[in-house]
């Protein structure tokens, strides 16, 4: 055949978290009996308020492109949520719906950075951040994070690099894949940094609803309330708190310039988000929201039961993760031994020894930079969480 692809497709790496699923996907059709702990969505259907939101818009003539971005009622009520639940006061031209959160932060990329120009990532991070940088023609700066504390930044690790051309920064806590939220104090001293430095911080908040231990401070507002003045977009997404994944409704909310730079690369891509989820999503954010409150105490309730039975297998170590729905398990000390008769090198070893032996799908942390974790998604239900911990055992009991 006679083309040539561009070298922006060899830049970027296939979205790591979606082929465990597919392997998980296929393993299922040919009938073996698989657990799937890879699983990057809520396991819950969306309400059904909403789902009627959804038909009713449809019956209505809802079915057609709307404003660029967003509909007008569809801002107004973020903007309402927003002051509502989050303490921030914006108004509708600071926010663009797009489709799916993951569009709004490839976009804010875009809209901000460009070649040349590097832009910090920190590790543990979830897999998309460095390819939307990449995407951008921009190159991410991994800076460690510390695993004791809530994977929040390594300031000495940060302030040891050269920052010369960076020119912005990527946050996300509640986090994934690590479940850690981190402190008010931390996100002070970031938003400093990033102020001195003129950088501006892209907050990917996705899970802000699942937090199960302390009340969520979203970043912009501790910026205001701190009066310390950086360039901040928030990054939302209703996939996760209202279990819409397959809606494809996310939003940022920001600075009218930036945002109107990003509808505008938006208004090239897609036009604007799908009508229907846009309707459904009116009735999500005014609705009630019990619906939030139920999934939340199920997840809680998952959580501990994870951890603990993580914590009960040999050689693996496990913190609590505040937010989100990911336990991110210590098995470093697995690397170096042999299961199978074969060396396990990596997390990506251990992983695929644990899916051969155990049939049970878990995501290695190697490919989220952490070396030595694994990642255990508990969107799933309790007596699946057993016996997919209890398989773990027997596969760890086995290497030697
Ligand atoms: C950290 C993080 N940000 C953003 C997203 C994207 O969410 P959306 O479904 O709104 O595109 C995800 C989804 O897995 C995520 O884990």
């Amino acid at each position: 055949m006679n083309y040539k692809l561009a070298d922006r497709v060899n830049k970027i790496q296939p979205s790591f978290t979606l082929q465990m699923a597919t392997i998980a996907a296929e393993m299922r059709a040919r009938g073996e009996d698989v657990i799937n702990f890879s699983v990057g969505e809520p396991d819950f259907n969306t309400p059904r308020h909403i789902i009627n939101a959804g038909k009713e818009a449809m019956d209505q003539g809802y079915t057609k492109y709307t404003a660029g971005p967003g509909m007008i009622e569809f801002r107004e009520a973020i903007c309402d949520k927003l002051k509502r639940e989050n303490g921030i006061d914006f108004t509708k031209q600071n926010i663009l719906v797009s489709n799916g959160e993951k569009q709004s932060l490839s976009i804010a990329c875009q809209a901000l950075f460009g070649k040349g120009d590097k832009v910090l990532v920190f590790r543990p991070y979830w897999v998309s951040f460095p390819e939307f940088i990449h995407l951008a023609d921009a190159e991410p700066l991994l800076i460690n994070t510390v695993d004791k504390n809530n994977f929040e930044p390594d300031f000495e690790d940060l302030l040891s690099k050269d920052l010369k051309n960076v020119k912005g920064l990527i946050m996300n806590s509640p986090s994934n894949p690590t479940g850690g939220i981190w402190r008010e104090e931390a996100i002070v001293r970031i938003l400093k940094i990033a102020k001195e430095n003129n950088w501006t911080i892209i907050s990917d908040e996705c899970y802000e609803r699942l937090v199960y231990d302390d009340e969520f401070i979203s970043t912009e507002k501790i910026n205001r309330d701190h009066n310390i003045n950086t360039t901040v977009i928030t990054c939302l997404s209703l996939s996760k708190t209202y279990a819409m994944t397959g809606w494809r409704i996310g939003y940022s909310a920001g600075p009218r310039e930036i945002i109107k730079a990003m509808a505008k690369i938006q208004g090239q891509a897609t036009s604007c988000a799908n009508s229907i989820g846009q309707k459904a999503g009116i009735e999500a954010l005014t609705g009630s929201q019990q619906c939030v409150d139920e999934m939340k105490t199920a997840f809680k309730k998952r959580r501990n039961l994870i951890v603990g039975l993580l914590n009960e297998l040999p050689d693996v170590s496990c913190a609590i993760p505040g937010g989100a729905f990911y336990a991110f398990p210590n098995l470093g000390k697995y690397i170096g031994k042999k299961g199978n008769g074969k060396l396990l090198k990596d997390t990506f070893d251990i992983s695929e020894y644990i899916l051969e032996s155990a049939k049970v799908v878990t995501v290695p942390g190697d490919g989220f930079g952490a070396p030595g974790h694994i990642r255990f998604s508990y969107a799933t239900d309790s007596e699946t969480i057993k016996e997919g911990i209890e398989r773990v055992k027997s596969a760890l009991e086995g290497i030697v």
